[in-house]
Order: C-alpha cells, then structure tokens, then sequence
C-alpha cells in the first residue's frame, strides 16, 4: 500500500504521548503533562496553532524562533512545492549547484562589508561549532571567551560556550580554552586577551536565556578591546537574527562590526533545517588553504537544495513584506503596552527587548500582601512565580509561552515576526487580568501555582528540566 500521511495521522492519532514516552525523551513528556501543556495540535497557520477540538493557540514561542513568517507561510509552501516537483539533482556533492550561491549571495548582500562568504550547515549549533573551527584555524589560538548566561547550543563544542553550569553538568570535559566572562564585563574580558590566546569572544547581542542588554557603548567597547587584542568577535545571531530584534542582524543595534556570525532558526521558514556562518574572504581562506583542504570543514547536507530553496523563499518574503521593519514598529507597541502594565502592576518590574523579542521581568511588590503571596509562591522554588502566570497563561487564555531560563522571573515572547497589535493585545490583556488576580490573591491563579509547586517539587526529586531556546 502506497504511503499515506493522512491515513497514518488519523489512525495514530492521540498515541503521541504514548510514544514519546516509550521511544523519545520520557522526561519531556512528563514535563509536558505537568504544566498541562498537553495537547494534540492538529494544524499551525500564522500566529496560531489548532488542536483536534478546533481551539486556538497563540503561539508566543513560534518553535523557538524558527517561525518568523509565521506557520504555514503561502508563499514558503508554494517554493517548497515547486522545487520537490522541479527534481532538482539535488546534492552531486562534487558539484557546485546554483541555489546555495544564491542564498549565499542573498546573505553576503544583507551583511557588513567584511562579510563576503558563507559555510552552510544544519543547525544553529553546527553554525557555532563551525564558527569555533574557523576562529581558530585564522588566529592559530585555542581559547574561546563567552559570557555568563550565553546559549550558544547543546553539541559538546558549543556547549563549552554555555554559560548556565546546568546544562553542562554530566557530559564530562568539554572543549578546552573555553572561558568565561560575567555579562559585559570588560575589566575580565581584557584580562583574558591579554594572555594572548584568544581566539574570539563569542555574543548574543541580546541574549536568549533571560533577554539580557548591554548599551552601545560597552558593546563597543567589548568590541574594540578583542579586535585590539587581535582575536575575532562571533556574533551569534542564530536567534537574534534575520528581523527578530527590528534590525536584520541585532548587532547593528550597537553599531558592531563581528567577524563571524551565526545565523539558522528563521532562514528555514519554519520547514528545513538550515543554518550559515559567515565571515570574510581571509578567514574562510585560512580554513579552505589548497585543495586538499577543500572538505575539511563540510557537512552532508550543506547545500540541501529544500534548505536553500526555504532560505531564498523566506527572504523573498522579508522583503515583499517588510517584515523587519514590521518587527520594529511592533517592539515599540509592545513596549509601549507592557510598560503601561507594568504602571498598573507592581509585580511587573522590567519590560526587556527589542522587536519581537520581549522579556517581561517580574519581582517582589512593595505592598504587604502582595508581597507575602509572592514569598509563598517563591519558597516552592526559584522563579516560581512566572512559571504560575505561563501555567494559566496557557490553559485560561490559549497562550502559548516560556520562562525565559531557569531560575529567573521572566517570560520570554518570541512570536512570529508578522504578529500584529491583535496579537499583543491578546497577550498583554491576558497578563494585566493575571496580575491583577495575583495581586488580590485570587483562588483560581493559586491553584494554578500550587499545581506548579507540586510538579516542581516532583521534578527536582528526579531531575530539572531545562529547555533550551
Ligand atoms: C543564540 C543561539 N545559538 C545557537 C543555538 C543552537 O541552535 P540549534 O538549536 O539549532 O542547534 C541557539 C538555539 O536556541 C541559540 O539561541
């Protein structure tokens, strides 16, 4: 019998929790039950996801980052339809096929002048493992500085460059030379690459795991101090990148001028993995130096021609759309929004981010009450008290969010880039009725919490769950 998707959905529908925890990862599905995330999403299309009942979800993740144009974007699907059925000879391998020197030369376009090649893989972490390789082959230095917080992917080279000890924890000795500098602090970054074996100073210009800032000006700084001491600053703008902040990159914020940069996540138009790192002709010609040395960095699917096919849709889209210039109008509206919130609210205490990536920070209120219920939910763990807004975010208003990492009292919104004002009216209406049903110490909001607490409490018995971003 011939293969039939639809058939094969209908058939084994409702066994997806079953089979994640018989064959996957059984942790993530008891992680999934707890928070009452549970369900059985049948279709995504835009901001929104359906389940087999036909509710929608507002999906403020948008897959960690992945869906930019939102999901099923028309025009993504019609590229993807139109090179399936175009049999391109996809991946001769001893070939120089045309679409990834397009893709390629669509990426060099959108970049800084030093920017003139690109290395096309399959992950943001692949990117980043790749960026290592090349910062070190064109400094001939071994050390690689990252900043506390940093999330620069889970292989066992970019997890070297975590900065949250957790995720590290049980995978033995990782890539020497990797070393770590408090966030923006200059004073220890300079004392490192005065050793003279650096060989680049890895950023997210706004980082991931917890929304975190620094102004222009200790950017710059940062910047001038590794480019003085001779090593290459990566920006790793696998997250950040392609629109999410209102600028193509997010170092052009800061006036930065990196080396290399990491970009994946939204180049895939929410359907093929892909990812890049770039940087200039000099660095790519210290790795790529004769012939022989033509596939000493490669992967399999580097020039995967869906991959690449997704990659020039999407950007096709950016453009016909303008979709970064939409993601910075919709940051000063959020902005805008949450901080009249956060006027009314005395739980909410900082509104982070730029565009389309968002942190709201919450802490203690200064009012007595308040203060003692936020005591109690705090003294169940950690940062408790915004998984206990995620938690009814979710399943009284259809919210789809996260805590922003572990430990920290901040939610983290990374909606589609095309999510318009009805979108943030959705969430901030949600988060002002929640907060004000915090405050009075309403039943219903505690008993969401007292359910996180006693999942919580289970989990850590066993083993945290971290998801990465
Ligand atoms: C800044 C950054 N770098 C690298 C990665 C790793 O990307 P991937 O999960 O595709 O390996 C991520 C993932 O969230 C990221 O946010």
């Amino acid at each position: 019998m011939p293969f039939n998707l639809a058939d094969l959905i209908e058939r084994r529908h409702g066994e997806n929790f079953t089979l994640h925890s018989q064959y996957l990862n059984p942790q993530l599905t008891k992680v999934v039950k707890t928070l009452g995330f549970d369900r059985f999403y049948e279709r995504g299309e835009g901001c929104y996801l359906y389940d087999d009942e036909g509710k929608r979800y507002l999906d403020m993740l948008s897959g960690f980052g992945v869906f930019a144009l939102g999901r099923s974007h028309p025009v993504i699907k019609d590229a993807l339809r139109q090179a399936i059925d175009a049999d391109l000879p996809n991946m001769a391998q001893m070939d120089c096929a045309l679409l990834p020197g397009l893709l390629a030369e669509q990426l060099v376009t959108r970049s800084p002048a030093q920017i003139e090649r690109v290395f096309f893989c399959n992950s943001g972490s692949e990117a980043v493992e790749s960026a290592i390789k090349f910062a070190r082959a064109s400094t001939a230095r071994n050390r690689i500085c990252y900043h506390a917080h940093a999330f620069h992917g889970l292989t066992t080279g970019a997890l070297a460059l975590n900065g949250s000890a957790e995720f590290k924890t049980g995978f033995g000795a990782l890539l020497p030379g990797a070393t770590e500098i408090p966030f923006g602090d200059l004073e220890a970054l300079t004392r490192e690459l005065r050793r003279g074996d650096v060989a680049a100073v890895i950023v997210e210009p706004i980082q991931g795991k917890g929304v975190y800032e620094l102004d222009g000006e200790r950017w710059r700084a940062l910047e001038a101090a590794t480019h003085e001491a001779g090593a290459l600053l990566i920006c790793d703008e696998v997250q950040t990148g392609l629109g999410r902040t209102g600028r193509f990159y997010a170092f052009e914020h800061y006036g930065l001028r990196p080396d290399i940069i990491t970009v994946s996540k939204a180049l895939s138009g929410g359907y093929v993995p892909v990812a890049a790192m770039l940087a200039s002709d000099r660095i790519f010609r210290s790795v790529f130096s004769s012939m022989d040395r033509a596939m000493v960095q490669s992967t399999t699917f580097k020039g995967n021609q869906l991959a690449m096919v997704a990659g020039l849709a999407t950007l096709s889209v950016f453009d016909d759309e303008n979709v970064v210039e939409h993601a910075a109008a919709m940051g000063d509206l959020w902005r805008a929004k949450l901080e009249a919130v956060a006027a009314r609210h005395e739980f909410l205490h900082e509104v982070r981010g730029r565009g389309q990536m968002i942190g709201v920070a919450f802490g203690p209120p200064s009012s007595r009450a308040a203060r003692w219920r936020w005591r109690a939910v705090e003294a169940a763990r950690t940062a408790m008290f915004s998984q206990t807004l995620v938690v009814p975010l979710f399943q009284r208003y259809s919210i789809l969010t996260q805590v922003a990492a572990d430990n920290v009292n901040v939610i983290k919104l990374l909606p589609p880039l095309i999510a318009g004002e009805s979108e943030i009216d959705l969430f901030v209406d949600a988060l002002d009725e929640l907060l004000g049903a915090a405050e009075r110490g309403s039943g219903w909001l505690m008993d969401f919490g007292l359910t996180m607490a006693r999942g919580a409490l289970k989990r850590t018995r066993t083993s945290r769950a971290k998801v990465p971003s």
